[in-house]
């Protein structure tokens, strides 16, 4: 059988007291820091933006927590001057953040909203201004409500009882986010050559349409299988949008994974973490990469796939970069009773936890760094999202002194080098987040900030991690003086 497991190549390197090895970040690597739109923007019925699928799934009694929303957020839509200072004051010199599709197309298709595409058109000449670099992410799950309240030309995206149907279960939807794709690079073309199509379509198809955690809240799983293919192909169809509008530009796809390990050597639980690997990592990897979706993941969801001669190639035309957004290592064991892919998590002792629960691992960034560079052939890679949420607090000094997030971040760092030193080409790397801010279904308590926001006064420390990111950017600027 082939090898799933990274670990069987890569041993996982558990390091508590990591020495950041600087030299072996090219010279021109990129520091940056990462954000989303309906994360950090509010103005949320501001300059003709419509509601998303997260104004409505947030709006909806229960589905997160506090009954937090998008609506105030970190007001990023009128502090975006500050926030970019922000970023100039830590020294770093990229940014990636998204673009909220119902600002500029409010439709979903149909009319512009040329006063979204204005907010977007001044942020990023301050950017430029400031010396920061944009990555600028298309879609990162803000889908516009009225798409995902239509049905398809033919009525595709409705099973029979009627019991879903719009959004990504249909085929338009790609079609319209490959227009929408158009848009906004005609308008920002010029001065933005840095593009990923979508973050993290596993959670839009599996949190959001089959465990019902996020927008739109489903728990079906035909209904998650059509997402994700129809996520897949307008990943594709925006691709060639952005290769027809913008000549040169350096395209990309941001994902997220696991690596996965076995709870055990029974076959039954090694059997486990190659479905749960599959649920995670291919099925979201191999079509992109030109091998199909995997056999035995299609035979396990059993849900035919809406597909079209031609496809294929869409979904696997070729990127110039990857986006590995990493948090966490994953440990399985057999569960034939629960959901798919029939893997149940398992708490490995030892590993220390985040305030998300989620266990801290460094090694498991390198080794997926090595597994996309070298059984996915990437040849220029990024880390698109990683850090810790910690409950963090201002000291009556006025500081925030959050040694765990420093120490998670230094770990992961030092990952980086260690797979930079084994051949991987990673490019850049982008601390998520900017600003603590709306951590969707968890609302505001979880922050992932390297700079804390006060939600009552919109009041921005720079937290001690942000202070120590800052410092490792210098001090890599200076030895490549
Ligand atoms: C990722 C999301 C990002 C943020 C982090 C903590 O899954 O892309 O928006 O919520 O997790």
């Amino acid at each position: 059988m082939e090898r799933h497991f990274v670990s069987d190549a890569h041993p996982v390197t558990r390091s508590a007291a990591p020495s950041l090895d600087l030299g072996a970040f090219p010279a021109d690597f990129a520091w940056g820091t990462a954000t989303s739109a309906y994360q950090i923007e509010g103005a949320v019925a501001e300059d003709g933006r419509a509601p998303s699928i997260w104004d409505t799934f947030a709006h909806t009694p229960g589905a997160v927590d506090n009954a937090d929303h998008g609506d105030t957020a970190c007001d990023h839509y009128h502090r975006w001057p500050e926030d970019v200072a922000l970023m100039k004051e830590l020294g770093t010199d990229a940014y990636r953040m998204s673009i909220a599709w119902p600002r500029v197309l409010p439709g979903g298709d149909g009319p512009v909203n040329a006063a979204g595409l204005d907010f977007y058109d001044r942020l990023v000449d301050a950017l430029l201004d400031a010396g920061i670099t944009p990555s600028v992410t298309l879609y990162h799950w803000d889908l516009p409500q009225a798409l995902q309240d239509r049905t398809g030309r033919n009525g595709a995206g409705q099973n029979r009882a009627g019991e879903w149907r719009g959004g990504w279960t249909e085929r338009d939807t790609a079609e319209h986010f490959a227009h929408y794709t158009s848009v906004v690079a005609a308008r920002l073309g010029d001065r933005v050559g840095q593009w990923a199509t979508l973050n993290e379509p596993l959670c839009s198809a599996w949190i959001g349409h089959l465990e019902g955690r996020m927008a739109p809240g489903w728990t079906d799983l035909t209904a998650a299988v059509r997402a994700s293919y129809h996520l897949l192909l307008g990943h594709g169809l925006a691709v060639q949008a952005l290769r027809a509008a913008v000549p040169g530009a350096r395209i990309g796809l941001v994902t997220n994974h696991s690596t996965v390990e076995p709870a055990s050597t029974r076959p039954e639980d090694v059997a486990a973490a190659v479905r749960a690997d599959g649920h995670t990592n291919r099925w979201w990897l191999d079509p992109v990469y030109g091998r199909g979706f995997p056999a035995d993941m299609r035979e396990l969801y059993a849900v035919e796939l809406p597909e079209r001669e031609g496809d294929p190639a869409v979904i696997g035309a070729p990127l110039d970069w990857h986006g590995l957004n990493y948090y966490f290592p994953v440990t399985v064991a057999d569960d034939p009773a629960g959901p798919v892919p029939y893997a149940r998590e398992v708490r490995v002792p030892g590993l220390p936890r985040t305030g998300m629960d989620w266990p801290v691992d460094a090694g498991g960034l390198e080794a997926f760094l090595l597994r996309l560079t070298e059984e996915y052939g990437v040849r220029r890679l990024y880390v698109t999202e990683n850090g810790s949420a910690f409950p963090d607090a201002v000291g009556p000094d006025g500081r925030v002194d959050d040694p765990h997030r420093t120490g998670y971040l230094e770990q992961h760092l030092a990952a980086c080098a260690r797979a930079l030193r084994k051949g991987a080409p990673l490019a850049g790397y982008y601390a998520w987040s900017l600003l603590d801010n709306f951590e969707w279904a968890y609302g505001y308590d979880k922050r992932f900030g390297l700079v804390h926001v006060d939600y009552a006064t919109q009041r921005r420390t720079v937290k001690a991690s942000g202070r120590r990111y800052a410092d490792i950017i210098r001090a890599h600027r200076t030895r490549n003086r």
